[in-house]
Order: C-alpha cells, then structure tokens, then sequence
C-alpha cells in the first residue's frame, strides 16, 4: 500500500459540519476552472483548514505543493498542527509549516501553511513558483504588506502568460481568501475574477458601550484594570460560555491574566452556582510568542463546570476561531506597527481599532449562539476616535525591504507597480532613499552587488548591512550572535514584584559590567556567549533572569544567519576588506555602517538629538546598561525607539563622531526629486555625473559635515 494511503482519509464529522463542507465540490471545481479565484466567508467557516484539504484530495498535489499563506506566524503553525491531525499525519511530513526562522517541513510536505513573508521569499528564488499547483493567499481583508506585494506580484505574473508558463508543466492557481470584506475589489484587481461566497450561519450579538475609556484615554494600566473588572462582572453574572478578552500585546496580556488569577480565587461560588452552571475559570493568555504547546490549550473545551477566559491580542479576530465563545470583552485598542512622521521610523504603538475591527471583534460571540460584546470604551470614543477601517500595512509603514526584495525580482519602476492600494509616493521614496544609504541600490536606482546580499537576510536593513560589514572583515562572529538575539523576543525578565525586579535589575547591571566595554549590544553578545558556554543553560537563565526560551530560539536563528552567510561567501566575489584595530572598536564601527542612520548627538543634559534630519529629542531607555552613564557620552546609536509621553532610544552604543563622519552626509545627499525620476524610470550616466558634481560642489561649500550639524 502507498504511504499516502494511511491519511488519505475522508473528512471527519467535527469538519462536516462546518459551513464550508456543502462546497466543496464546487470549489474544487472552480480552482481546476480559473487561474484567479476569490473566496470568502464568514470568520470559522472552514475556509483555512479545510479548503487546503478539498483541493488535496482533488489531487492537486500531484502537479505540486498547496501553499498557504498566513500574515500571523501562530495562525501558521497552529493550523498545520490542526490540520496534520485531521489529515492523520505527524506535523512536518504530508503537512507542514513555514514561518521565519522555523521550518517545519521535509521533502514529504504537499500542504505547507507558511506566513506571506517566507512565500516572498520563495519567489526571490524561484519567480513563477514551479514547486506550487496551487496558492492560497489566505485572511487577505487584513491587508499585511507582504500579501498586498505578493497580490501584486501573482497578478503581474500570470497575467503574463510567456513569464507565467516559464518553467511550470500547468499553471499556477491562486485562491484570494477573505473574511467578507472588500472581495469585489480583490476580484476587479485581479482581472474580474470569480467570487465564491460560503452562505455563513451567524446568530445576533448584543454590544453595549461602557464609559471606562473617552476620547483621552490612551494608558495601558487604564485598560488593562478594565478589562479585569468587566471580565469578573461576567464571570459572576452571566450564564454559562466562555469568555475572549482582546488585548493590546504580551506584557498587557500577561498582567491581565495574573490580575484575574489572583481575583478569580477569591470568588465565592457557593450562591449561585445552580443558576450559572460555572463554579471557576480557566484563565488562558493567547499571544505571538507564545509556546505551541501553550497555545494548543486554547482549543480544547474547558472542563465541566468551568468556565474557559482567553486573553488574546488581535490573533483572535480573524486568524484563529475559537469554539463556545459567547461574551467578548473588547478593549478597544490594538498594537500596531506605523510610521510615525514625527521620528521618521516605524513604531510600534497602541491605537484604537476601526469600527470595522470592532464589529468583527463582537462578531466572534455569535458563531454558535447569540452572543454579547461588552466594549469598556464609550460611545463618544466610537464616535470621536476610532477610524471606519483600519488602514492598509502598505500605507503606513516602512517599504524599504519590500522595495529591494521588488527591486531584485526586476521590477524597476516601484511607483506603477499594481498596489491594492497605492502607497504614498513619499512612502516608496523614502524607502529608495533608505536602500540608497544603506548601499542596496546605486543612483539609478538598481540593486548594488551589496543589495542582492542583504536581501537573503530576513533581517531589517540596518542590521543587516552591519552584519554584512563584519563578514567582509572577518568579524562576524561578533555581529552574529547580536543579529539572532534582536530578532527574537524580549530576553530580559523584569518580573512585576518590586524586590524580584530588583533582584532581576541588579543581576543584568553586573551582566553588563561583566560584559567589559559597556553597551546594549555588547551585553546582547555577552549574554549569549555566556550561555551558550555554561554547563547548565536553563539554570543560568533562571539564575540571572534571562529568558531561556528566548535564548534557545536566539541559538537557532544565529546558527541559521551563519548558514546563509556562508552560502553567499562561497560565491565568487563576497566582498572583503582590511582593518586594523581593536576589536572593540571594530565592533562598534561595524554596527556604525548599518546604524548611521539612527545617530543622535547629545544636546543639552541628558537629552540627545537625532541626525537623520527629523531632529527628534530622545531619552536613552531606562532598560540600557547606559542609562545611568549619560554624562560620558556625546554620540551614540541606537537599534530602535520607543514612544510614550517621551522618545526613547532603545539598545544603544556610543560611537566617536569620526566613525560616522563620512557616512552622515549620505542622510543629506539624496534629493528626493531625483529618486523620484529613478523610481520611474531609467536614468541616463550624463544625468547621474550631473548630480555627482553638483552635490561635491554644494559639500565644498557647507564644509565639514561637523560644521553643517
Ligand atoms: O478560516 P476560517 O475562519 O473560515 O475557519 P477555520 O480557521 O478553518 O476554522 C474551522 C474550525 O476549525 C473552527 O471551528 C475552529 O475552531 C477549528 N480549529 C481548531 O479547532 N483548531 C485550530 N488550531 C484551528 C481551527
Ligand atoms: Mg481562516
């Protein structure tokens, strides 16, 4: 008997009595039909697991994989854990997944759920994506940047039929997934393509508006405390179901749930049990980074009598259904990468949620019975505050890894390329000048030898260019280890009681002398040197408040950064250079070429200014080893930045002035006039030797870049 036999089983009843299951013929039928399909359906209706499924036993597999794309990591591995046991297989064989620096395939997988990003990735290699019968483009009403890129890219490649049949035996199919929203744009956009809609049973849910939260309030600790006092309310006044909290992120998530813990014990139940049927809670938080086997928790049902409490970040929205939720707690908020003018980086920041995103938060109540949505915010913050939509990834955030990973796929002209929705033109053209800087595309426009390397790194740009400077001296071992470990969750613990955090802060203070030269990024390296040396790793960590997850995932991202590395230095012409000096300073020089752009210089006290231009006034983060050195210190970097009522500057090294010297007149250089002639089209050498002599002249007569500052 063939291995396949043993899963290729029939569908279960739990998957019969999903929505979906009436369609299914049909829709096997409409992918063999069109090269272009878009489905839709309500939140739960199956459409993740199983129309992978339908379509594997249609028998697709044999012309190649059934990818699917997910814009969340967690909904990608969770799901090709379900859907490996409803295919009876061990997850990573018939069924797997892909998310950035976990692979959880082998040669065997046909059904391979992968976040947008590593699809992206794939096509950098393999452009009309010959390993692939079939592409689904799962939850595209959120609107990720790397599914907006890859809608664009899909449709530029078959509706270009001598690129499209390059290399393939049949052609592609591509399934556009959404939760209802905006399917007949994906469908004009995609050439008028069919629409396939699961007809979905949803029932009533009542919302009411609380008054905790106005027009004003944007504090954590405000909603957090909220969101515990309503979640009890429920639980000791409503009947039976359970209950999904959304939240803003982990920390918020984590406190919220040791609140509810400690308040959950001391209820009385002996009253009224007989009314409620509920006699506890099982308190369960539910977050990116959280472990797997943690996560699988969520989908069990409670036991009887107890009643099931999921603290979640937006993931619960959409990506992930959970069964018997019949109350929604929503905050109101969502943590959200934007571009912030004000600093001219990306931010991570709380903002208030659409209207939209609010009706499909409450909506999760309904899906077996009729449901309630308590929203702790007012109606005047409906009103006054929360947008009708939530805005595209596309049009507020940064494109600068996106346009290269365009750029070195062939596609030149950045500004006409089909968007969904088309970002500002400033947007595309501060990525261009972003790459510029960074060396990763020339004058005119196209990638630099440079370029196609830092593209193989799914690392931002800065990171990556300094990683790349090190290689080419020889020192990447130290630019590795701090690579992996800013790539992976937060590895510092700071525990929420006032002597541990002591205790916690105390043991990272000596970590850091320990570490010599004292820097965020040289306490990253020792850190991980440190570890990786001990004996006995996990009892370090807990020892010096460490998180040893973290460090475990930090160890395989680095050994996969120097797996890449060294593929691209066994090519011919890896660049290399000399450097005397010590290494320390080699360290810092290093990370100087990648961080250039996140300069600032002190300014007055302990206030520093930023160099890119923006000019912001930031605070070094109390969480860095030079909080308390400020005095000493006139220039510095920084990784990223963090904005309260104050900007912060966050894992931060200082650097001597003439490091950067020659690299800063690169953030005045680029006139964002010229960028935007190279972004459309090509540029001729006379124009490019015409620029080139006009900015030596205009640097002549500014002077030292010193005097310019
Ligand atoms: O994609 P769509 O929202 O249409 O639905 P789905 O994610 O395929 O979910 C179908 C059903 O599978 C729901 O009842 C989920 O609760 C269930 N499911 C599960 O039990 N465990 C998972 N890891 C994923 C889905
Ligand atoms: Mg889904």
């Amino acid at each position: 008997m063939s291995k396949r036999a043993k899963w290729s089983k029939g569908d279960s009843d739990e998957s019969k009595n999903l929505p979906i299951y009436q369609h299914k013929a049909k829709l096997q039928q409409a992918v063999k039909d069109n090269s272009f399909l878009v489905v839709t359906g309500e939140t739960g209706s199956g459409k993740t697991t199983q129309l992978p499924q339908y379509l594997h036993q249609a028998g697709f597999w044999n012309n190649g994989k059934i990818g699917i794309t997910q814009p969340r990591r967690v909904a990608a591995i969770t799901v090709a854990q379900r859907v490996s046991q409803e295919m009876h297989c061990s997850l990573g064989r018939e069924v797997g997944y892909q998310v950035r620096f976990d692979d959880c395939t082998t040669q065997d997988t046909v059904v391979k759920y992968m976040t947008d990003g590593c699809l992206l990735r794939e096509i950098l290699a393999d452009p009309v994506l010959s390993q692939y019968s079939v592409v689904i483009l799962d939850e595209a009403h959120e609107r990720s940047l790397n599914t907006d890129i890859l809608l664009g890219l899909l449709k530029q490649t078959l509706s270009s039929p001598d690129k499209a049949s390059k290399g393939r035996s049949v052609p592609l199919k591509v399934v556009v997934m959404s939760a209802t929203l905006e399917t007949d744009k994906l469908s004009v956009f995609l050439g008028g393509c069919p629409v396939f809609t699961i007809p979905g049973r949803t029932f009533p849910v009542t919302s009411k508006f609380g008054c905790a939260i106005g027009p004003k309030d944007t504090e954590s600790s405000v909603y957090v405390k909220e969101v515990v006092k309503v979640t009890l309310d429920i639980h000791t006044s409503e009947m039976a179901g359970d209950i999904l909290v959304f939240l803003t992120g982990q920390s918020e998530i984590e406190k919220a749930c040791d609140m509810l813990y400690e308040k959950a014990e001391s209820i009385d139940y002996r009253y009224d049990v007989q009314d409620r049927k509920v006699e506890g809670m099982l308190i369960l938080p539910l977050y990116g980074s959280m472990p797997t086997d943690q996560q699988k928790q969520i989908f069990q049902p409670p036991p009887p009598g107890i009643r099931k409490c999921v603290v979640a970040t937006n993931i619960a929205a959409t990506s992930l259904t959970i069964n018997g939720i019949k109350y929604i707690v929503d905050s109101g908020f969502v943590k959200q990468l934007n571009h912030n003018s004000r600093v001219g980086m990306d931010i991570l920041e709380v903002v208030p949620i659409s209207k939209s995103e609010a009706l499909q938060r409450a909506g999760r109540a309904g899906r077996t019975s009729a449901g309630k949505c308590f929203r702790i915010y007012s109606q005047a913050f409906w009103e006054k505050c929360m947008p009708e939509y939530t805005v595209p990834e596309i049009q507020r955030t940064s494109l600068t890894a996106v346009i290269l990973t365009l750029k070195c796929l062939g596609v030149h002209d950045v500004i006409r390329f089909p968007y969904l929705d088309r970002p500002e033109e400033r947007f595309i053209l501060e990525a261009l000048k972003r790459l510029y800087q960074c060396d990763a595309i020339d004058r005119r426009g196209k990638v630099t030898r440079l370029g196609e390397l830092m593209v193989e790194f799914p690392l931002p740009p800065g990171l990556t260019r300094a990683l790349l400077q090190a290689a080419s001296l020889g020192v990447e071992d130290l630019l590795l280890p701090v690579a992996a470990m800013l790539s992976v969750e937060n590895i510092f613990i700071r525990p929420g009681h006032p002597e541990k955090q002591k205790e916690a802060d105390q043991k990272h203070r000596q970590l850091g002398v320990q570490a010599g030269s004292c820097n965020d990024f040289t306490m990253l390296l020792s850190v991980f040197e440190k570890c990786k040396a001990s004996d006995a790793p996990s009892a370090w960590c807990k020892d010096n408040y460490i998180h040893w997850r973290a460090l475990k995932s930090a160890f395989s991202v680095e050994t996969q950064l120097r797996e890449i590395l060294l593929r691209l230095q066994q090519k011919r012409d890896f660049p290399m250079e000399k450097f005397d000096g010590n290494k320390s300073e080699l360290f810092r020089r290093c990370l100087c070429a990648g961080y250039f752009t996140n300069v600032a210089r002190r300014s007055v006290g302990k206030v520093f200014c930023t160099m890119d231009g923006h000019g912001s006034m930031v605070h070094i983060h109390p969480s860095s080893t030079l909080f308390d050195q400020e005095p000493q210190l006139d220039w510095v970097i920084f990784h990223d930045l963090l904005v309260t009522s104050r900007i912060y500057i966050r894992t931060v090294c200082p650097i001597r002035y003439d490091w950067v010297k020659d690299l800063l007149p690169k953030l005045h250089e680029v006139d964002v006039y010229e960028l935007s002639s190279v972004a459309r089209e090509e540029v001729t050498d006379e124009e490019v030797a015409k620029w080139e002599t006009k900015e030596a002249a205009k640097r002549q007569t500014e002077g030292s870049a010193e005097d310019a500052f």
